[in-house]
């Protein structure tokens, strides 16, 4: 029997009659509708897919909870000082591939609460949009769960200074937060170092003023100023306003578990035009 497919024309149904009777489906759909349904869920799926892989870029950077909703769009300067601020910041993300190339990164220095680590989360979460892979470190506590490793083997933090000396690029939060001992100070050395070595991009946030970067060691200072343009963010504290800033409070997550699609197209089945849901395999997302 020949069936007419309102899209394709005329066709035979395929010959199912060598497979059990159970696992025959659709015995009579029109042959070209499933390749059509197929090459969509093939797109479909693979749409889903790059998506999932974003997310997942992104969740592995390690932007710390707060700052996961910081997006360089929700970073609103106050005064002209912090309006430059924001505009080297951009650029540096408008070029990021030509930076990250080039080993260049930048010192964002300013007091307390001015919103260095929001601007450095925006510009992890801008580099995982563009299929980038960065780290997000706070310098103190890695360097207390290095030595926390002491003495211990197969501890998962043993290799953690060593895994942040290369890498894309690197957002070292809080350099320079206290006074460290030479010991702290020679570990940031080789860190730096490694990183002004191999040309990987580092995005420094400190609280010091270009001035007083050489309290974190000289040769560091040094090496930093000639891989990382230095910006500048004057200013007093945001700390109070953020925590009363409802849209702040409430924006969402910078990037989102993507969802699963369900679509549906028509399909020939029998000469007539049928729904079905096309199907996409999920997997887990966290
Ligand atoms: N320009 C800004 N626009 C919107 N929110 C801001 C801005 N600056 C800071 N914030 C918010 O204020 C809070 C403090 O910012 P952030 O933690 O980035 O400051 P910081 O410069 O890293 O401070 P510290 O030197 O103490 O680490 C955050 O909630 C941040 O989102
Ligand atoms: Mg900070
Ligand atoms: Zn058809």
């Amino acid at each position: 029997m020949t069936y007419t497919c309102p899209i394709h024309g005329d066709y035979e149904p395929t010959d199912w009659s060598w497979m059990p009777p159970s696992a025959r489906i659709r015995t009579t759909t029109c042959p070209r509708c499933m390749d059509a349904q197929r090459e969509r869920e093939r797109a479909l799926q693979q749409a889903y897919d790059a998506d999932c892989r974003s997310y997942d870029r992104w969740r592995q950077c390690g932007i710390p909870t707060r700052y996961r909703s910081r997006t360089l769009d929700n970073w609103q300067p106050q005064g002209a000082a912090q309006q430059l601020a924001g505009k080297i910041v951009r650029r540096y993300v408008d070029d990021l591939e030509a930076n990250l190339d080039a080993g260049d990164g930048l010192v964002l220095s300013g007091p307390p609460g001015t919103g260095k680590t929001h601007l450095a989360a925006g510009i992890l979460t801008a580099a995982a949009q563009r299929g980038i892979i960065g780290r997000y470190i706070s310098w103190p506590s890695a360097v207390e769960r290095h030595k926390a490793t002491f003495g211990k083997r197969d501890d998962d933090d043993a290799e953690l200074l060593e895994d942040l000396r290369t890498g894309r690029l690197l957002v070292l939060d809080e350099i320079g937060v206290r006074s460290s001992s030479d010991y702290d100070r020679g570990l940031l050395f080789e860190l730096v170092d490694a990183r002004y070595s191999g040309e990987w991009s580092t995005v420094v946030c400190t609280n010091l003023t270009p001035a007083e970067l050489d309290t974190v060691g000289e040769r560091t200072a040094d090496r930093l100023r000639e891989m990382a343009a230095t910006v500048v963010i004057p200013g007093t504290s945001r700390r109070i306003a953020a925590g009363t800033d409802d849209a702040l409070r409430s924006a969402p997550w910078a990037l989102q578990p993507p969802e699963k699609p369900s679509e549906r197209m028509e399909i020939s089945v029998d000469g007539q035009m049928q729904e079905c849901t096309l199907s996409v395999n999920g997997k887990e997302v966290w």
